[in-house]
């Protein structure tokens, strides 16, 4: 039984999946039946809800805004009735964009690859930061995400930057590399079975650019490595990435517990 009460997207984060959980706790500790409860036990239970519940708000509210044409995309995405698989909690968002932005900016990175592009968040997001004459190609495969995304790019500023790739990504990774092209930022979004695939195509056929970064989305995925009684078939693949990723002696990498978490990978110098 669950007693949070929720208006916008579930929660696919583990700080959003613990508030909500906290905040059934919360209320159940108002039941007669639990009037026994000890008060350091409710107060514990209240700090360590508002200690989660409130953190996301706050990070969003501390990190520069999204542009209007992100926010459009973003309302646009929660108003189409997803199905086969998607879901319009895919979209990356506020905050992750926001970091994927500065990425851009920071590593002065021009040619960047994005793996799954949904309706197209992350990769307006970097192309508003990209230098001129800079592209993000960003490789989707599902037709309807495709036409939203596209639609995004057509009325937005930096929409023009982005290049769609449509098809399964290994092959538009191995169509890349034939073309002689290379990444200086890779933003990885697509199938989480496919991630350690991949990690090896990128590295394989030469498609990172010297001191390339390999941004790596959902190795959080939702707590399931870690705290999941029966993980998902997602939560088992992002196990066995993050695991076989520890052990590859050709990368470090460092996991940031950014929304869903988000792994930064290059290649050892
Ligand atoms: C989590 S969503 C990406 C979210 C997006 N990066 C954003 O910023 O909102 C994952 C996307 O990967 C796409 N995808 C899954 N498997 C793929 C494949 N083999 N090739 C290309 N795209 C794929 C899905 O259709 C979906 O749109």
């Amino acid at each position: 039984m669950t007693h949070a009460v929720s208006t916008g997207p579930r929660p696919v984060t583990p700080v959003g999946i613990a508030a909500e959980l906290l905040a059934g706790v919360v209320e159940r500790l108002g039941d007669p039946g639990l009037a026994d409860a000890p008060d350091d036990v409710r107060r514990d239970v209240a700090r360590a809800h508002a200690l989660v519940a409130g953190l996301d708000d706050y990070v969003a509210r501390t990190t520069s805004p999204a542009s209007s044409d992100l926010d459009a995309l973003e309302q646009r995405t929660r108003e189409v009735p997803w199905g086969g698989g998607l879901e319009q909690e895919m979209l990356s968002g506020h905050v992750e964009g926001a970091f994927l932005r500065m990425l851009v900016a920071v590593t002065g990175a021009r040619q960047v690859l994005e793996i799954g592009m949904f309706t197209g968040y992350a990769a307006l997001a970097m192309a508003e930061a990209l230098p001129a004459g800079g592209r993000v190609v960003a490789c989707e495969v599902d037709e309807q995400a495709a036409a939203v995304a596209r639609e995004a790019f057509a009325s937005a500023a930096a929409g023009e930057r982005v290049e769609v790739r449509m098809g399964d990504a290994q092959q538009t990774l191995r169509d890349l590399a034939g073309a002689g092209d290379r990444f200086d930022l890779v933003f990885l979004d697509a199938d989480k079975a496919g991630y350690a695939a991949y990690v090896d195509a990128l590295l394989d056929l030469d498609l990172l650019a010297d001191g390339a970064l390999v941004c790596v989305d959902n190795t959080l995925m939702q707590g399931e490595p870690w705290a999941a009684g029966a993980p998902s078939t997602n939560g088992r693949a992002i196990a066995d990435f993050n695991e076989r990723l520890a052990a590859d002696p050709r990368v470090e990498q460092v996991l940031l517990p950014v929304r869903d978490g988000v792994t930064l990978v290059r290649r050892v110098p």
